[in-house]
């Protein structure tokens, strides 16, 4: 099997292409399901990072296009060329706090780019297309409730609305052409190479640097944490046995306030909870996501397999560890966001 993955030198993309050509990964389908190529075509944009994938660098299967998914030209030839069983589109501008800064990436990448991937696919065409989106789509689900596939769509922040556009781009190509596409929706990720913007690895490189912690509001907020393989095996499960059409729900079923997740980081790292430090709200700030799954345990079998407990405690050892990739990714335009997000923002 072929795959083209777009965003695979991003947190999650790198982990599902370093799963693809992973000789343990289990596979359920046919022996002709493992890869033979796996293009990984990427921008390379501040979250874009080779490093990501050093393990699989030198695999005969493995290659690496440099592009942009909005670049029309390159995609053909590309897709022309790979002839891929698959497209998985991870590619975005994936930030909720950026988005809210400077609206326009989104828009271009999460949009346009979903778009100029599924009119390749449609013109080659490609045996299937899985767009990967989020459940910040639902927006904010009031408590006790479950988002299921068919709950409103509610999109809060910029990104979230870009997010919620392709799903309904990538669907309509389905409903239009018969194309087989299928969109995921997966809840909060965490885990290694995690681009330190993040709720978790913002907090656990801040912690190791004894920097201050800035908390959002009250830090009551509840998000649903997902270990970034279990997402990845989701993936693969929905490809192998997902119906073309449909949407699958990806959660974590651990949905945690942020407070508490925090203060298990600094608990775990030994430091003290006095450097947490309450800030400003984000803007249009989603209180609760929640999403049942049901779904994709019924039609794939799918199970997430990674405690939250034992997941964080080793995302947390992967950050001690890996010092010289905090400190390169935290270098330069790192360090503008930074001032730009968190400047002014004292209560
Ligand atoms: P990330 O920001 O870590 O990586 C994004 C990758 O996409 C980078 O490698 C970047 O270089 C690449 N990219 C950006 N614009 C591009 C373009 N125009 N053309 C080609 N490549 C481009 O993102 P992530 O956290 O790994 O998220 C991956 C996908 O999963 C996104 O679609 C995101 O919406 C979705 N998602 C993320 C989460 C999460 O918690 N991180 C949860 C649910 C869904
Ligand atoms: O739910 C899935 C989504 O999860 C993905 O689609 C997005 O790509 C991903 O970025 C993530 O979005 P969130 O906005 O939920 O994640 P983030 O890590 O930015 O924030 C998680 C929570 O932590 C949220 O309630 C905001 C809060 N937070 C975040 C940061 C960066 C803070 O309190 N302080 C911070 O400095």
């Amino acid at each position: 099997m072929k795959f083209f993955v777009t965003g695979g030198a991003g947190f999650i993309g790198s982990a599902f292409v370093r799963m693809l050509l992973d000789s343990s990964t289990s596979w359920s389908g046919a022996a002709a399901q493992r890869p033979s190529l796996v293009v990984n075509f990427d921008k390379l944009t501040y979250a874009g990072n080779l490093e990501n994938l050093a393990p699989v660098a030198t695999d005969a299967r493995y290659r690496f296009v440099h592009g942009d998914i909005c670049d029309a030209a390159l995609v053909n030839q590309t897709i022309a060329e790979a002839q891929p069983d698959v497209i998985v589109n991870f590619a975005a501008e994936s930030h909720v706090d950026r988005s809210i800064l400077s609206p326009a990436p989104v828009f271009e990448t999460n949009l346009r780019g979903t778009f100029t991937l599924l009119e390749a696919a449609r013109t080659h065409q490609t045996p299937r297309f899985l767009h990967v989106s989020t459940d910040e789509v639902y927006g904010s689900i009031p408590a006790p409730q479950d988002a299921d596939e068919n709950y409103p769509l509610r999109a809060s922040s910029p990104y979230s609305a870009s997010k919620a556009g392709s799903d309904l781009l990538a669907l309509s190509y389905f409903v239009t052409y018969g194309m087989p596409v299928m969109v995921t929706r997966a809840s909060n990720n965490y885990g290694p190479y995690q681009f330190p913007e993040k709720l978790i690895p913002l907090m656990i490189s801040n912690a190791i640097e004894d920097k201050p912690l800035p908390i959002y509001g009250d830090g009551m907020q509840v998000r649903d944490w997902l270990y970034v393989d279990d997402h990845c095996r989701a993936i693969l499960s929905v490809i192998e046995r997902g119906r073309a059409g449909e949407i699958y729900n990806i959660g974590g079923s651990r949905a945690l306030p942020n407070l508490e997740v925090v203060e298990c980081i600094l608990d775990t790292l030994g430091k003290p909870r006095s450097l947490m430090q309450t800030v400003k709200d984000r803007p249009g700030h989603d209180r609760r996501y929640a999403l049942s799954t049901e779904k994709l345990l019924r039609e794939t079998g799918w199970r997430a397999q990674m405690p939250f407990e034992a997941g964080l405690r080793a995302t947390i050892d992967w950050y001690r560890g890996n010092a010289a990739w905090i400190a390169r990714v935290k270098s330069g335009e790192y360090q503008n966001y930074y001032q730009r997000n968190y400047a002014n923002r004292a209560t």
